[in-house]
């Protein structure tokens, strides 16, 4: 019998059930050719069911999507609901529950692609990065006193445990030697400031280094880290850092491997379900026609496939992807890509069978 996957497909706001039906349309023809089944069941999650009926994400469902192989989201964010709550209710939510301690950012730039910065190429844009997705800063920790007043004071905690960073880091050095590329591991922090959470992150690096004798270690401040990320990207193998400081180098990395339309990433949980997005957001002004760039979302459903165990299925849509770009496709930005959000899906599910 073929191997059947069950796959939770949240197509959420705005621009994401275009995105996302273009996507199931490339991996449907990915597993028709190489012979698996993915079975998709969709949830209806997001803005719009939040305002419709005040929910955001239903225990019983976050339940459900525990079952699954792989969660397929689209994106979520609705200009009539107030920034903060379909966020932290649905994407952390997620994120934490189902224990997604990885957040992998693979910031490549493809050939044919335009990225701002002068002289770089397909050659120096090729990194990955491994940001802490359950920690730091996103924990919710902290509190407020005097709202409203003169005398308000507001903390927010930056939550690091020995067991969260080690089991980030643990997951960053496997990672590196399975790319075995440049076999460097940079740990991008702030030790000269903060002096508890990246003393901490800093001794675990070095112990846990030990054990992977084959891997180099590098350290950068992540200040540093933004200006070598845009002077010498090539410097870069496979960068690993916490929730918040991967949070922003991960935007300037979709910058420069050229923009929304082509960053995707993946919420892991090594032992358990795992997430995959495409992580240009709703984007509303787009919604309804059929400009918004699939790519980044077909590349998602890519690394979805890694991810479960179909590595093979992953390499042909990166293939076609880098194909039709050098080909067809005239620029990643919506509105200019000289076809259509459909059209483009089409062309990469026709080039998954024959290449
Ligand atoms: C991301 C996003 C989220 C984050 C937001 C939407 C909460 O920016 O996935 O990078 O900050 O993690
Ligand atoms: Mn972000």
């Amino acid at each position: 019998m073929s191997k059947e996957y069950n796959i939770a497909v949240i197509p959420g706001d705005g621009t994401g059930p275009e995105v996302v039906a273009e996507g199931i349309k490339v991996l449907n023809a990915v597993s028709s050719r190489l012979g698996f089944t993915l079975k998709y069941t969709e949830y209806d999650i997001g803005g719009e069911r939040y305002k419709r009926t005040g929910e955001t994400l239903p225990d019983s469902v976050l339940e459900e999507l525990k079952q699954y192989k792989a969660i397929y989201l689209g994106a979520i964010g609705h200009p009539d609901v107030k920034p903060g709550i379909l966020e932290k209710e649905i994407l952390l939510r997620t994120r934490f529950e189902l224990d997604q301690y990885i957040n992998l950012r693979p910031v490549k730039l493809f050939e044919g692609v335009d990225t701002p910065l002068k002289n770089k190429g397909p050659k120096e844009i090729d990194f990955v990065v491994v940001r802490e997705n359950t920690e730091g800063l996103y924990t919710g920790a902290g509190g407020v006193l005097k709202k409203g007043t003169k005398d308000e004071v507001a903390v927010q905690e930056s939550i690091n445990t020995r067991k969260g960073v080690e089991r980030c880091l643990r997951f960053a050095f496997d990672y590196t030697k399975k790319r075995n590329k440049e076999n460097k591991l940079t740990l991008c922090g702030k030790t000269n400031v903060l002096t508890y959470a990246f003393n901490l992150w800093e001794r675990a690096f070095y112990e846990v280094a030990i054990e992977y004798p084959g891997i180099t270690t590098d350290y950068a401040h992540v200040d540093a880290t933004c200006m070598w990320m845009v002077k010498n990207p090539e410097w870069f193998d496979v960068i690993v850092t916490d929730n918040m400081f991967g949070d922003i180098i991960t935007d300037l990395g979709a910058m420069i491997q050229g923009g929304m339309g082509i960053a995707c990433g993946g919420n892991i949980n090594p032992e358990g379900v795992s997430m995959f997005e495409p992580i240009g957001g709703s984007a509303p002004k787009y919604t309804g026609k059929n400009i918004i760039n699939p790519l980044a979302a077909i590349l998602a459903g890519g690394m979805l496939l890694e991810f479960i165990g179909e590595k093979e299925g992953a390499d042909l849509i990166e293939k076609a992807v880098q194909n039709a770009i050098k080909t067809e496709i005239k620029s990643l930005d919506a509105g200019k890509m000289g076809m259509g959000t459909r059209e483009i899906g089409d062309l990469i599910a026709k080039s998954v069978l024959s290449i």
